[in-house]
């Protein structure tokens, strides 16, 4: 494959939601920065550091269901080496969800003991939830929620209000709309994120997309995805295009004359990866760097005759 197209995507309403964030920030004693398992260090945003400044915070690692579960513990090392409170959750069998609220407590501890000293313990704690499209916050409000009362929008880009969601255990929850970052810091987070559905599709190569991620996946996750796609003994090592195409007939998605039909077989593909219909699939761990996605992008046609694939384990 070659080299990797920056992909940006930073609508109009994103900076709205960017302006929003920093407005909303002194009504929350908590912000929770919800990212994706499958890319969790793409899924944070750069800029929160510097909003979120001195206001306590908790990651919220979702869609663990879809991820490596090694690769998650390794995560949760990570963030606990730097101090930073995290804990790992799944929306779909609600994993790990009982979690999050004492997590919440726990990093307000010492704002719930002056609150207590002062008498007013029986004030709500108020959280905003703020994270990438798609990464899951309505369906995780809804979750702590208990009842549908978040409306789950499947697409990214459609823009929704901030809103204010009262949990049962004395807890208020806000709202945020979807939001990225005006530019990606290396192509590679740009290109993760649009796997995972974070970033329009309309403004994506989508068969240029699948052939990359099965590109990836082929590296790490060969058997997953041999097994998904039915794919034959001369796709180890195979290229993106030949990956594609091999999907294609597998599925039986040929146009008139027998070629295989790309575009269906890119968007089966990429729909499939973000749904978890692959397996269970980590494409980041903390020891990659992006580095390691670069010389991916550009395989060396002498690292390939002794066969790239074998390192990482994300
Ligand atoms: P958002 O508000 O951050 O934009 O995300 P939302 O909750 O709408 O979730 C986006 C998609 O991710 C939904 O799938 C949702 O079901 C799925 N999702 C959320 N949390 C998890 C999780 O922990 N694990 C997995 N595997 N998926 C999760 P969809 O296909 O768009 O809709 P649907 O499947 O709910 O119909």
């Amino acid at each position: 494959m070659n080299d990797i197209p920056p992909i940006q995507w930073f609508p109009g309403h994103m900076a709205k939601t960017r302006r929003l964030m920093g407005e909303s920030l002194k009504l929350v004693d908590i912000v929770v920065e919800l990212i994706d398992a499958r890319v969790p260090r793409s899924s944070r945003n750069p800029e929160l550091d510097k909003w979120v400044k001195g206001k306590p915070r908790l990651v919220v690692i979702n869609k663990c269901d879809a991820a490596d579960s090694n690769v998650t513990q390794k995560w949760l090392h990570w963030f606990e080496e730097k101090n930073i409170p995290a804990v790992a959750v799944d929306c779909k069998t609600k994993q790990g969800i009982k979690s999050v609220i004492p997590a919440v407590r726990k990093v307000l501890a010492p704002e719930l003991a002056k609150r207590s000293e002062k008498g007013m313990s029986g004030k709500p704690l108020r959280m905003m939830i703020v994270g990438i499209p798609n990464v899951g916050k309505s369906s995780l409000i809804n979750t702590l929620a208990k009842s549908k009362r978040a409306k789950v929008e499947d697409r990214p880009g459609v823009t929704r209000g901030r809103q204010w969601v009262s949990l049962e255990n004395g807890v208020d929850l806000l709202d945020m709309p979807g939001v990225l970052w005006p530019k990606f810091e290396d192509p590679i987070v740009g290109e993760h994120l649009a796997f995972t559905g974070a970033v329009k599709d309309d403004v994506l190569d989508m068969e240029w997309l699948a052939m990359r991620l099965l590109f990836l996946l082929n590296m790490d996750y060969h058997n997953l995805l041999a097994q998904r796609y039915g794919l034959e003994e001369d796709s180890i090592g195979m290229d993106g295009p030949g990956l594609l195409a091999q999907v294609a007939r597998r599925r039986g998605m040929l146009l008139p004359g027998g070629l295989p039909n790309l575009e269906r077989a890119a968007v089966t593909v990429l729909d499939e990866f973000r749904g978890g219909k692959i397996g269970r699939i980590s494409l980041e761990a903390p020891e990659d760097t992006f580095a390691k996605f670069k010389e991916r992008a550009i395989p060396d046609p002498t690292q390939e005759e002794q066969g790239t694939g074998e390192e990482g384990d994300a």
